[in-house]
């Protein structure tokens, strides 16, 4: 099914979102307000326990505010913290092949295999069984599934936790080129405790206190 919004910019707004998790009487998420309205690179950071997991969990719908308003004209992809909680087919061709969102021929379909596995460093493993990737394979290979699924925002919970540092500027760089591509503009939120990433960003925010703080130059954050 084509997507409506394949063409336009994605947008993403949060007004006053607040949101706790069931039982809980503290509010995790607290009168949360920010927008993304440009395609980008976007970062946040934020500590253990901060609620940057749950922060993107909100933004593609998994979760739905206690109080709050979150717009979003966006078409979302998900690259989650763990692989093993996103991988659901038994080999790496099949596993991709879940994620094409698109009516295409299947000489198309294996040339954007070939360019997305490429993309992520994992290339000849298409008819690899997941049960014998690494755990950096397997992130790898979420984030491969992100780039075919041809959404316009991905999000990107830690996408570089497993990763080995030639992979992790793999995968950064790949990012960065998508984000920067005027022809065909993606939006990337990606959530890192690695301080060293956050120069690929267009800009930074911080999670703290329920709050998202506002996007600032990375270079403010290098010294944290
Ligand atoms: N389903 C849930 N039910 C109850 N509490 C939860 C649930 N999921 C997360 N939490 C709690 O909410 C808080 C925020 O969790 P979240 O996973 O969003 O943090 P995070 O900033 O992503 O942390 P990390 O850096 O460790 O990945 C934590 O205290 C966590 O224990
Ligand atoms: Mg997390």
């Amino acid at each position: 099914m084509r997507n409506v919004f394949e063409n336009e910019i994605p947008h993403i707004h949060f007004k006053d979102v607040s949101f706790s998790y069931p039982g809980k009487k503290e509010n995790l998420i607290f009168k949360c307000n920010f927008s993304i309205k440009q395609s980008g690179f976007w970062m946040v950071v934020g500590k253990n326990g901060s609620g940057k997991s749950t922060l993107l969990k909100l933004i593609n719908g998994i979760i739905k505010p206690k109080n709050g308003i979150i717009y979003s004209k966006a078409n979302i992809g998900m690259v989650f913290q763990n692989p093993d909680h996103q991988i659901l087919m038994p080999n790496c061709r099949s596993e991709l092949l879940i994620n094409v969102n698109q009516n295409i021929s299947n000489y198309e379909i294996n040339k954007k295999i070939e360019y997305v596995l490429d993309q992520v460093g994992l290339n000849g493993f298409e008819k690899r069984p997941v049960h014998t990737l690494s755990g950096g394979q397997k992130q790898r290979l979420t984030i491969a599934c992100a780039l075919i699924s041809n959404r316009n925002f991905i999000l990107l919970d830690e996408p570089t936790a497993l990763l080995d540092q030639n992979n992790q500027l793999k995968v950064l760089k790949t990012i960065k080129n998508l984000t920067s591509d005027h022809k065909k503009p993606l939006s990337a939120l990606w959530i890192t405790h690695r301080y060293e990433e956050l120069t690929y960003a267009d800009a930074v925010a911080e999670l703290k206190n329920g709050f998202l703080s506002r996007w600032q130059e990375p270079s403010k954050f290098q010294n944290n």
